[in-house]
């Protein structure tokens, strides 16, 4: 009797159990397919219109847009641009989403152009790759400038351990052919596409991302403000022409750091109309080190650049080191710039101003210039190939209040550099430790009229 009734109450008690199991996970079912069935709505609530729903439900903050829930296939080899933008088109309505490209995929993509204005705290999280066309011929041809370009965005994020792959390599190799025989353009244009380019873009973060094998130049800046960069990799191969990691135009507020760079042409490249740009922790190398200009080959516009300060570089094996390059001919300015604590090891001409950049044999002399004035070459230290110091100023207006401070460079075994320090038009002070001792009578003293031509060149930039 005892016994059969503790039995029965088991038995209800089993029976609750199952009942109640069964029972949640059909509720939990139910939840996850209405949440499915939402996310789809939502997804697709910005292109097919006539859904059940009256109005949309808006995506809340913060979603996650991934490009294989908007028909991306990730292959390598489908073109999921349409998808991308897709994503993009939706993130951009919601504050705070984020586009994903997830990790284990591979996603080719036409040139594609990511347009804002979005809602604030838009994020692109590249965790997987990115492939361009692998053909130059198949591009399109209107749009041979950039491959990802990104307009008119603010507060914008991009992050995540994937890579943006250029498939440079038909870019490169044709090019040589290209600009012997200009008459077989057919297949290759003369405009090579950037990889990424940022244009009138504010508040941009590009982090922790890997952009590889540019035709032309990995990430530019232009038209932009308040620009941060930090912990990416940029690397396409040393015979790969002009090539440039990272490229400045019309920007100001930049702070580019922590990061490994080395491609066939200038690690970081500061073109005019950028100002307030701090570069710092930076491996250079292989490549043409970090350069200011060519300024001034656009002979009717001011070329301005002022505030920049470039400091713990480890280059290696680079062409150049620390440079500022002025076409003749040019106007303009260059003021306050301070290259410091840069090591470098087997590098050509780590410090270097060229006034007479030229692409040509042989450039005409003119007399007009961009005027040099306030640079800073301080704790410059490590072995050159061809030359330690080359500062070839323009022979109508010298450049001003240039100092040399802190200077250890010994030739590198390697090569059969010159031991001189040359200095042409030169004006400002050295300071020791200097090595080679020929920097220390490299540099003219004083120059005070000089000065004030100088300034008087400063305003056609302000
Ligand atoms: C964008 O970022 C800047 C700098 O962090 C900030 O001052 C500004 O308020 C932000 N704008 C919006 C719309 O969030
Ligand atoms: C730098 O980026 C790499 C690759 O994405 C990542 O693994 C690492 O955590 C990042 N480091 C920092 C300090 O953010
Ligand atoms: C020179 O530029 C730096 C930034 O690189 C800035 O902090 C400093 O104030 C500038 N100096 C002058 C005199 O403008
Ligand atoms: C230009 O000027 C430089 C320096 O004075 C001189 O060495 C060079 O021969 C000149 N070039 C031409 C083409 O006149």
């Amino acid at each position: 009797m005892k016994r059969s009734r503790s039995f029965s109450l088991l038995f209800y008690l089993y029976l609750l159990v199952i009942v109640f199991a069964t029972f949640s996970i059909v509720s939990m079912e139910a939840r996850k397919t209405n949440i499915k069935k939402k996310l789809h709505k939502r997804h697709k609530g910005g292109h097919t219109r006539g859904s059940h729903s009256p109005c949309p439900v808006p995506a809340p903050q913060g979603s996650t847009f991934d490009v294989l829930a908007f028909g991306a296939k990730g292959n390598g080899v489908s073109d999921d641009s349409e998808a991308l933008l897709a994503a993009w088109n939706g993130a951009c309505k919601v504050a705070a989403a984020t586009v994903k490209i997830p990790a284990q995929f591979k996603f080719l993509m036409k040139p594609v152009t990511l347009q804002g204005p979005c809602m604030p705290d838009l994020t692109l999280q590249i965790d997987g790759t990115l492939l361009a066309p692998s053909e130059a011929s198949s591009w399109p041809q209107s749009s041979l400038f950039q491959w990802i370009n990104f307009k008119w965005v603010q507060n914008f994020t991009i992050i995540g351990s994937g890579t943006v792959d250029g498939q440079g390599y038909n870019w490169w190799s044709s090019s040589e052919f290209y600009d012997m025989q200009k008459t077989y353009s057919k297949h290759i244009p003369s405009i090579k596409p950037t990889a990424i380019r940022f244009y009138s873009s504010n508040f941009v973060t590009v982090r922790d991302i890997r952009i590889i094998n540019s035709p032309l130049c990995h990430l530019k800046f232009d038209n932009s403000k308040g620009i941060k960069v930090n912990n990416i990799t940029i690397s396409s191969p040393e015979n790969s022409p002009n090539t440039d990691g990272i490229h400045l135009q019309n920007t100001q507020d930049v702070e580019i750091q922590r990061s490994i760079i080395s491609t066939g042409d200038d690690c970081v490249s500061i073109q005019t109309g950028c100002s307030n740009v701090h570069v710092h922790h930076i491996n250079c190398g292989p490549g043409h080190g970090i350069s200011l200009g060519g300024l001034g080959k656009d002979k009717t516009s001011a070329a301005c650049v002022s505030d920049i300060t470039v400091e713990d570089i480890s280059m290696k094996n680079t062409l150049f080191g620390a440079r500022i390059k002025t076409w003749q001919g040019g106007i303009g300015m260059v003021k306050n710039v301070t290259f410091s604590r840069i090591q470098v090891y087997d590098v050509m001409y780590p410090i270097m101003i060229d006034q007479y950049y030229c692409d040509k044999e042989i450039c005409k002399n003119h007399t007009s210039t961009v005027v040099i004035s306030g640079v800073k070459f301080d704790q410059i230290h490590g072995t050159y190939g061809m030359q330690p110091v080359h500062l070839a100023c323009s022979n109508s207006i010298p450049c001003t209040d240039v100092d040399l401070s802190d200077i250890q460079l010994s030739p590198s075994p390697k090569y059969r550099g010159l031991q001189q320090a040359v200095c042409w038009n030169s004006y400002g002070k050295s300071q020791g430790p200097l090595i080679p001792s020929s920097i220390d009578y490299c540099l003219r003293s004083g120059g005070g009229l000089i000065k004030r031509i100088a300034r008087s060149h400063d305003r056609v930039c302000y």
